[in-house]
């Protein structure tokens, strides 16, 4: 009896520390909501005075002044994306991030994905290459989601290299979409791998600490994909290179080329220069 006794107080106690823990995560995803609404108000109005000064539509800005309140506009904007993305994890804690799936074109998803990944800061020794994909076909995903996760791993692919190449390959595979991002740069231990993907992980050496950031970007990555139903893994070698590997649903080639009609089938009467209807 004593031993049922003690399974029961077990299992009650799991049941209570299970409810703390539920409670405590909600209170947490509140705080963040709440602390990350408050903080972008102030700041969206900050970056509004900045681009009026920027504008300088009397041109009394010297050289100097200009760039510094080109360096003001650009930290208010990251700080911005910043608070955004941690918006974006308290309202998936609360269950309510939103997935909007539509069709895209892939050479529209890419287009899109270079512009954004464009202006990430980077050492003047390391080369950002997007490689020649077939950008033929239409993936069906959250684009906002999408390259947010890529400019994810772009961003600490240049963060963490200090020379080399930063490649992105984009490739199809049957109805998946590949995104790969290596780099050349300082890479991760083998135990640092399974919890960089935690909130606020960082790898604690001073190389890692130097280059700022809090430790969001791929719980956040982490996040997105597993909402738009795909998978992430990295590899990595320290002081060689990392290498991520997103992979998507959603995506399907063209349709093949129609086939030309035979000359002497005698159904030439059946090609129609109006606008086709949906269905066929
Ligand atoms: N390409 C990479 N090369 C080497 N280390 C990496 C790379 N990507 C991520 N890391 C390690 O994983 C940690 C977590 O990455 P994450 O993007 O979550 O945080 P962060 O870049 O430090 O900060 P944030 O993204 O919030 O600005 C990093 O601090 C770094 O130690
Ligand atoms: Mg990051």
């Amino acid at each position: 009896l004593g031993g049922i006794a003690e399974h029961a107080t077990i299992a009650l106690r799991n049941a209570q520390l299970l409810e703390e823990a539920r409670h405590a995560s909600a209170l947490k995803s509140e705080f963040v909501s709440t602390m990350s609404h408050e903080l972008r108000t102030p700041l969206n109005v900050m970056i509004g005075y900045a681009e009026m000064l920027r504008d300088d539509p009397a041109g009394r800005l010297s050289h100097e002044q200009r760039d510094l309140v080109e360096r003001l506009d650009a930290r208010s904007r990251e700080l911005l994306e910043l608070i955004e993305a941690t918006l974006q994890v308290g309202r998936f804690e609360v269950g309510c991030g939103m997935v909007e799936v539509a069709p895209v074109p892939l050479h529209a998803l890419l287009a899109a994905l270079e512009v954004s990944t464009e202006g990430l800061p980077r050492s003047p020794q390391v080369r950002l290459e997007w490689m020649p994909v077939v950008a033929s076909g239409t993936v069906t995903t959250d684009r906002a989601k999408v390259a947010l996760v890529v400019r994810n791993l772009v961003s600490n692919a240049l963060k963490f290299t200090d020379e080399g190449t930063v490649t992105v390959h984009v490739r199809p595979q049957a109805d998946q979409l590949l995104f790969e991002v290596a780099d050349t740069g300082i890479g991760i231990a083998p135990d640092q791998l399974p919890v960089i993907f935690d909130m606020f992980r960082q790898v604690d050496t001073a190389p890692t600490r130097r280059r700022g950031g809090v430790g969001l970007g791929l719980y956040i990555v982490k996040q997105f994909v597993d909402r738009l139903g795909g998978t992430i893994d990295v590899e990595s070698t320290p002081g060689r290179g990392t290498r991520f590997r997103v992979l998507l649903p959603g995506y399907t080639g063209d349709a093949p080329p129609p086939v030309v009609p035979d000359q002497d089938s005698g159904r030439r009467d059946d090609l129609d220069t109006s606008p086709r209807a949906p269905h066929q």
